[in-house]
């Protein structure tokens, strides 16, 4: 797991390399063209967010959790969603299309972004989205044989593979905090957002997915399987991560120590020798500063 100043130097880091070559000229067809563009335009449109509620929001957890340097990684990561936006608008002036003004779909997603505060719902709608848009610009890159939208789309993905972890890093951390009870309902709740969410953008962008070579179902076993890697790992761990901090004990201070530090933590702490009967004493540690 990455500190918040270790994220801050992965963004400051990739915002420097270029991985697109503007000297190649676009050479989409027409039947391409055909299956891609509204999709295109769309999330051409949903990549160009300002991002100003989600970095108040991360502004506003920060102070809660004193992370000085997580607005400063989270604002960068904005700076490169809007550089996917940037290259796609690019790309679209080159083969003379419009970048278009408003989609239903980025619509409906800026009013859930302006009334959330939340860095929990954030964190969950990031995930949900940037795993359709794994699966979305791979579908793109595959649809088409031309060399510079592929090369924007690989960009695309090999940024948007670090936001997951970055995101999911964000989520572990807000999850393990929360009491068991409430990790149970709040589970629920990603699970049916995560879903639904999904379904929605498959028809949506139906037509790039089914030309990269996905079917309906094929998308959600792929959609499954990243839930699994992300959503679904957060409760295991966070089970994995305290069953195994229970068995923390610390001789030193003749007390049980729960350290809730998670799971890479708690792998180094096993002590099986711990009477099961006194009560422990819980003592929360903030990753982000570890
Ligand atoms: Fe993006
Ligand atoms: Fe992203």
């Amino acid at each position: 797991m990455k500190t918040s100043e270790q994220w801050l130097a992965h963004y400051r880091q990739n915002l420097l390399v270029q991985r697109v070559d503007w000297s190649l000229k676009p050479e989409i067809t027409a039947a391409e063209s055909e299956q891609v563009l509204s999709s295109l335009q769309a999330w051409q449109l949903g990549e160009t967010s300002d991002g100003k509620n989600l970095l108040a929001a991360s502004i506003k957890y920060a102070k809660e959790i004193g992370d000085e340097y997580y607005p400063a990684a989270v604002e960068l990561f904005i700076k490169e969603e809007q550089k996917h936006g940037n290259n796609l608008g690019r790309y679209l002036d080159a083969i003379g299309q419009p970048r278009i003004k408003k989609d239903w779909g980025d619509s409906l997603f800026r009013k859930i972004r302006y009334y959330n505060t939340s860095m929990e719902l954030w964190t969950l709608a990031v995930i949900t989205v940037e795993s359709t848009a794994q699966i979305f610009y791979q579908s793109l890159k595959d649809a088409t044989e031309c060399k510079l939208l592929k090369q924007i789309c690989t960009d695309i993905l090999i940024d948007e593979a670090a936001h997951i972890d970055f995101q999911y890093e964000r989520f572990y951390i807000i999850y393990r905090q929360k009491g068991r009870s409430s990790r149970a309902l709040s589970y629920y709740f990603y699970k049916l957002f995560y879903f639904s969410t999904i379904l929605v953008v498959w028809f949506a962008h139906r037509k790039v997915f089914k030309a990269g070579g996905n079917s309906f179902r094929r998308y959600w076993s792929k959609m499954n399987l990243k839930f699994k890697k992300t959503i679904a790992r957060l409760r295991e761990e966070t089970l994995t991560g305290t069953q195994k901090n229970h068995r923390n004990y610390d001789k030193h201070d003749q007390k049980h120590k729960v350290t809730i530090a998670g799971a890479a933590h708690a792998q180094n702490s096993i002590a099986p020798d711990a009477p099961a009967q006194e009560q422990p004493t819980i003592s929360i540690h903030n990753e982000t500063a570890a």
